[in-house]
């Protein structure tokens, strides 16, 4: 049976390269790409495009009864600095976006769903080093707390009515093709921008701020490895903890000196997003996903760097 696979959230940092990639494996025409605002042009250009707002479950059921999904990515999400700053509106969209798409999976009978979940379900009294799928789970902020309260309901949905939805707690993600959203691992997009721009950089996080982050293809091979695997190899119904590479601005701002020797950084006194940082894990233990999935990311913090300033070189209008 050819699938038929519903993006909610295409245009923004992920939505953009998974449908672009999806419609490389499934043909165009089976990704629908959906989005509350404007399509970004890439998207527009290759494929089927609907607006979708997940606030409105009237809309949201059109769009099921329409396109008959065998397959939806929830990817809209108010992120955790834009959280802060949006408490209830980011509880809200979390949240009821979710139920409304579970819901919906469930009348329509997709078959899989994948819901994307984050490192800020860990909070200040979670392990800091190796962070374990199962721990202590304090998350302070709305963002934090949406998503852990999202994983509980996605395993619910599991088990009291079958519902195949899949999810993977994402480190930060770096990516040079749609801008990031509003997170607090943003700096590592932004330091590359600034250096080819101006050669300089403020980083609102610390010299010495550790967070597990991943390259964008890792994060997009890990998401179709885990929508692939057979069902009975999925051990977690909540969310997968992932691990890429784990690095400070400091060691960040050395890898962009080794291309661009004049570059220099500094650092922010009081960001609001370093205390979001201070809360998170600094490195994720991801073997589970290994043992169920074969997870292995294939980009290090070299490899990261290097495709970042090559891309931008070319992209950026200087
Ligand atoms: N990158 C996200 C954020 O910083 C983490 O899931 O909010």
């Amino acid at each position: 049976m050819s699938e038929k696979i519903l993006i909610i959230g295409a245009n923004g940092q992920i939505g953009t390269e998974l449908v672009t990639t999806l419609r490389g494996i499934h043909g165009a025409e089976q990704v629908i790409a959906s989005d509350i605002n404007n399509p970004a042009y890439a998207i527009r250009h290759s494929g089927p495009f609907e607006f979708a707002n997940v606030l409105d479950k009237d809309n949201l059921h059109h769009l099921f009864q329409k396109h008959q999904p065998t397959q939806v990515y929830l990817l809209a999400a108010i992120l955790s600095a834009t959280g802060e700053q949006k408490p209830k509106l980011a509880w809200d969209l979390n949240m009821n976006g979710l139920l409304h798409v579970l819901d919906l999976a469930v009348e329509f009978n997709v078959a899989k769903v994948f819901w994307p979940s984050s490192i800020a379900v860990f909070g200040p009294n979670s392990p800091k080093q190796n962070t374990p799928q199962y721990c202590v789970m304090d998350p302070n902020t709305v963002y934090g707390f949406s998503k852990l309260a999202g994983e509980r309901w996605c395993e619910y949905y599991h088990a009291k009515y079958g519902l195949d939805v899949r999810s993977i707690r994402y480190p930060g993600i770096i990516s040079w093709k749609a801008a990031p959203g509003g997170g607090t691992t943003d700096y590592a997009i932004h330091i590359f921008h600034e250096a080819l721009k101006t050669g300089t950089y403020e980083s609102f996080l610390s010299a010495n701020t550790m967070l597990p982050m991943m390259y964008m293809d890792d994060a997009i091979r890990a998401t179709i490895s885990l929508m692939d695997a057979p069902a009975e190899n999925i051990s977690i119904r909540s969310s997968y903890n992932l691990a890429g590479i784990s690095f400070t601005p400091e060691q960040l701002a050395e890898k962009v000196k080794e291309h661009m020797p004049e570059f220099t950084i500094t650092y922010a006194d009081n960001d609001p997003r370093q205390a979001i940082a201070d809360s998170w894990p600094q490195s994720i233990d991801d073997s589970t996903a290994q043992r169920d999935w074969n997870w292995q990311p294939e980009y290090d913090i070299n490899a990261l760097a290097d495709t970042m300033l090559k891309n931008l070189k070319n992209t950026l209008v200087l």
